[in-house]
């Protein structure tokens, strides 16, 4: 019997691919045999990226700004133009945004927010889903984060982000599961990553103790890995995944359990 994990012959586009998740996708996703277009807005990260992987042609990177339709036209079609079909689309770009009281919060920063983590998701989806459809087949996973299960303090933008993630997710769940594409999210809980250090230092005083009080909070007792996020992400992508489409996929040390 073949292992349904594998990711042999795959082609897998992943979003935000030089941060710390996308680049544990892309390790994993190219260790189970995929081929693995990397975008990124940074082309010095995706460089590095490139690099740091040694894959040889198993690894393309292409870059682009997610929330600009022409760009994300560009990397869907350099895609179809290079291997013909997209198997499976890691949706995951996304960026934290400031940190404020909803009063005090910049209209111009809410807005970055909604168009990195809500426009660039739906763009995203606008392009794959036609070439998804033509195969008859797909998957796609949406980063949208626990922050998008819940409120959090002075985090409006992201967390109203993150919950509009959902919402993508659910109408293309529904709208394209009998053309057989399967979308989900992932939701991570807090990760050890620039993005949780970033947010550590800005939601109090003292980074070190807002991360023990959160620490404590999680019935795993840590953050977790990118990589613990990036196997959900390569299971989602796999045939073993075949009949899991419009699910909410929690992976947070059982953080949103209590
Ligand atoms: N790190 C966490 O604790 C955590 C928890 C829950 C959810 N998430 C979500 O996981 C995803 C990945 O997060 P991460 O921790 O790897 O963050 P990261 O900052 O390490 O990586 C994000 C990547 O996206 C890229 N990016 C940002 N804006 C872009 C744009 N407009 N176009 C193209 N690329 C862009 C960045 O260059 C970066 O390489 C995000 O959607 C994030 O909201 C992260």
């Amino acid at each position: 019997m073949s292992d349904t994990n594998r990711l042999d012959g795959k082609i897998i586009i992943i979003t935000g691919a030089a941060g710390a998740i996308g680049a544990a996708a892309a390790r994993v996703m190219l260790a189970r045999g995929a081929t693995v277009v990397a975008v990124d807005y940074s082309a010095d990260a995706l460089a590095k990226l490139a690099k740091e992987l040694g894959a040889g042609d198993k690894l393309v990177t292409l870059t682009a700004d997610v929330s600009d339709e022409a760009a994300v036209k560009a990397y869907v079609d350099e895609t179809v133009k290079r291997f013909g079909r997209i198997d499976a689309f890691f949706n995951n770009a996304g960026i934290e945004g400031e940190t404020h009281p909803i009063p005090d919060y910049p209209l111009a920063a809410f807005q970055k927010v909604l168009a990195v983590n809500v426009v660039g998701v739906f763009l995203g989806m606008k392009y794959v889903i036609p070439v998804m459809a033509k195969a008859g087949k797909g998957s796609i996973i949406n980063t949208s984060s626990v922050a998008g299960l819940s409120g959090s303090p002075n985090m409006v933008a992201y967390n109203t982000s993150k919950h509009a993630v959902i919402g993508l997710m659910r109408v293309a769940a529904v709208e394209w599961g009998a053309k057989g594409i399967r979308v989900n999210t992932i939701n991570p809980g807090p990760i050890e990553s620039r993005m949780m250090d970033s947010l550590d230092s800005t939601r109090a005083a003292n980074a070190d103790a807002i991360r023990k009080a959160t620490e404590a909070a999680i019935p795993a007792g840590r953050y977790g890995k990118p990589e613990e996020v990036a196997a959900l992400a390569a299971f989602l992508a796999s045939d073993n995944a075949s009949y899991i489409n419009g699910g909410i996929h929690t992976v947070d040390g059982g953080l949103t359990a209590g």
